[in-house]
């Protein structure tokens, strides 16, 4: 029970949430240009063309959505946009902008061709998306004064300027928002070789003496994501400095991510009790969503955004309409004995 309670309030180390330590990190070992952006190679190569003819033609971007999971560098990608485009950047969020008031002054501040990075932006509320629309399309902004019969409405011009959409749910965005973006990329997890090559870079900049092993170790537990990736080998470190010479070795690696219980291959203890949970609690899936969240004490959409993604890259899990089933790649790698006509299997892979 004891236990039950700490898992609940513990932070996860290996959420891709973003927390204040990490916008720290991140800001300091943010790449510049796009040259420097190691990764989502496909999403580059197209931004790199976008970026240059609208630099020839003396235009803004054209506005641009970024979705995947988080913690895959969406805003630093905004911040090379802007960099590359040499305009300033303005950074916010969906639920920060409350009242279309917020979103008028804030558009109204921008200088030509700016750039404006709105994370979160499926958390928009209806009466803001509506300013929105006008203002992607036609540089305009409609200002209601007054109240009740005397309201007028006054259009203002706005300075041309780019959006820049993030979401890590692009279904939650409705059809007349998402239709407005000429530029729509998602962004994919990374892989190990990717991450290896991010660690590599985020250690030399911070310093860190780290092996290509050590880089690889952590590499291979850091579930697709720069930024879990940059937070390991900051605990990493810790366990090089107190049990080591400060080094971080494949051993040393391998020893504090074992303390962090994050497994071979990135597992934590949520995703393991999520398949658990599906294996023996409901005999391999399929199980909904919402009751599974329910019986694991956590919220559908950590499950969704956070565990899932990962689960279903590995194979370990797999989306059916009536629910999520554990595949036998799942069973295997948790030690379970595989059951005759599972039904993870006749589902995954073969949709
Ligand atoms: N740091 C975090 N993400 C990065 C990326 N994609 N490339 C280089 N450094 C990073």
């Amino acid at each position: 029970m004891i236990e039950t309670d700490d898992m609940e309030f513990a932070p996860r180390i290996i959420t891709p949430d973003n927390t204040p330590e990490d916008s720290e990190i991140e800001i300091t070992l943010r790449p510049q240009t796009l040259n420097e952006y190691i990764g989502q190679d496909k999403v580059k190569q197209n931004l790199a063309i976008y970026i240059e003819a609208a630099k020839r033609r003396g235009e803004p971007l054209d506005h641009v959505l970024l979705y995947g999971p988080p913690g895959l560098g969406k805003t630093t990608l905004s911040a090379i946009i802007a960099h590359e485009m040499g305009v300033n950047l303005r950074i916010t969020t969906g639920p920060a902008i409350e009242k279309p008031g917020d979103l008028a002054s804030l558009l109204t501040s921008l200088n030509d061709n700016d750039v404006l990075f709105i994370d979160e932006i499926h958390r928009l509320s209806r009466a803001v998306e509506e300013i929105l629309y006008p203002a992607m399309e036609d540089r305009v902004i409609d200002i209601i004064l007054g109240k009740g019969p005397s309201a007028r409405s006054i259009r203002m011009d706005l300075r041309p300027f780019t959006l820049i959409g993030a979401t890590t749910r692009a279904g939650q965005l409705s059809s007349p928002l998402r239709d407005r973006f000429g530029v729509i990329q998602r962004l994919e997890l990374y892989n190990q070789e990717q991450l290896t090559d991010i660690i590599r870079r985020s250690s030399m900049i911070l310093g860190i003496p780290c092996t290509a092993d050590g880089a690889k170790e952590i590499a291979g537990r850091a579930r697709g994501t720069p930024r879990i990736a940059n937070r390991l080998l900051k605990r990493v470190r810790d366990f090089a400095d107190v049990m080591g010479n400060g080094k971080i070795t494949q051993e040393i690696a391998s020893i504090a991510l074992s303390r962090l219980e994050i497994d071979k291959l990135g597992l934590d203890s949520l995703d393991r009790r999520m398949l658990e949970m599906i294996i023996k609690g409901y005999n391999g899936g399929p199980v909904g969503l919402e009751t599974l969240a329910s019986a694991l004490g956590e919220e559908a959409v950590t499950l969704e955004d956070v565990c899932e993604p990962f689960l279903m890259q590995l194979g370990f899990l797999g989306r059916t309409p009536r629910g999520r089933c554990a595949t036998n790649l799942a069973y295997k790698h948790l030690g379970y004995k595989i059951p005759d006509n599972n039904s993870g299997q006749m589902t995954f892979g073969n949709p």
